[in-house]
């Protein structure tokens, strides 16, 4: 099954109302509508109205980086689906390892966050990767098999077309030390199978993120089973981000 590549561009903890408005404007103007492929910004909250403003009938969409599980409640400082879909948001981000590792996030709290993003009508990119330690020792198909497997619980093979995986080793993020393809390729491949013996997997998105670049995109996503990128650094320069973008394979 044919699955449209997406680009992501997860833009951290960087960039202000104003700055992401104009980040936005000239994203729409270099990249049009680039037909076969994908798009979405994920700018941090304060910032969402205005980037969603100023991709307005553009065909990139609005996505979150984080929410939380319940539809209201007594959650200083957190927001929730309801909130996101209100605001434009088509995707949100969920498990990023900088979550987990700054923030508490466990297996646990994704697996709500995921059910709570689907049944609200948000497609989540759920976040997976090792670190440096357990690919040393060996066990990166491990990891991430027991971080997908609790994300999925409770998950039905029908929706999982609805939900796109990112496998990001987080000895990869921010380091300029990218993933081999065959590597990611391996990691991509495994999870596939995986999400086979939860019911589905052909339709299901899974993204490779970790120092992603102009320079390095092309022979990442010429691997059959990596079906975009999700970037952070490159995706606060437009001129790079839009690189990326063009450098998808387009059937
Ligand atoms: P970098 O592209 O800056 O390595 O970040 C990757 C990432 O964490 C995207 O979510």
């Amino acid at each position: 099954m044919a699955r449209v590549p997406l680009i992501a561009g997860n833009w951290k903890m960087y960039r202000t109302a104003a700055d992401g408005a104009a980040l936005a404007r000239d994203l729409c103007r270099r990249l049009g509508s680039r037909g076969g492929v994908e798009v979405a910004v994920f700018p941090p909250f304060p910032a969402l109205a205005a980037v969603g403003a100023a991709l307005a009938g553009s065909a990139i969409a609005l996505g979150a980086q984080d929410m939380h599980w319940e539809k209201e409640g007594a959650f200083t400082g957190a927001v929730s689906a309801g909130m996101l879909l209100d605001v434009g948001c088509r995707f949100v981000i969920l498990g990023h390892s900088e979550r987990r590792q700054h923030f508490g996030e466990s297996d646990g709290t994704v697996q709500r966050k995921v059910r709570a993003a689907l049944a609200a009508g948000l497609t989540p990119i759920v976040c997976v990767g090792e670190t440096l330690g357990e690919r040393d020792a060996g066990q990166p198909l491990a990891v991430v098999s027991r971080q997908v497997q609790a994300a999925l619980e409770g998950v039905t093979g029908g929706d999982l077309p609805r939900l796109i995986l990112a496998y990001e080793p987080v000895w990869a993020i921010g380091t300029g030390r990218t993933a081999t393809p065959a590597q990611a390729q391996e990691v991509h491949a495994a999870l596939r199978r995986l999400l086979g013996e939860h019911g589905g997997g052909s339709a299901t998105r899974i993204l490779y993120g970790g120092s992603v670049k102009p320079e390095n995109a092309l022979a990442l996503l010429g691997q059959p089973d990596i079906d975009g990128a999700l970037v952070g650094g490159a995706s606060l320069v437009a001129e790079q981000f839009a690189q990326i973008v063009e450098a998808v394979p387009v059937a």
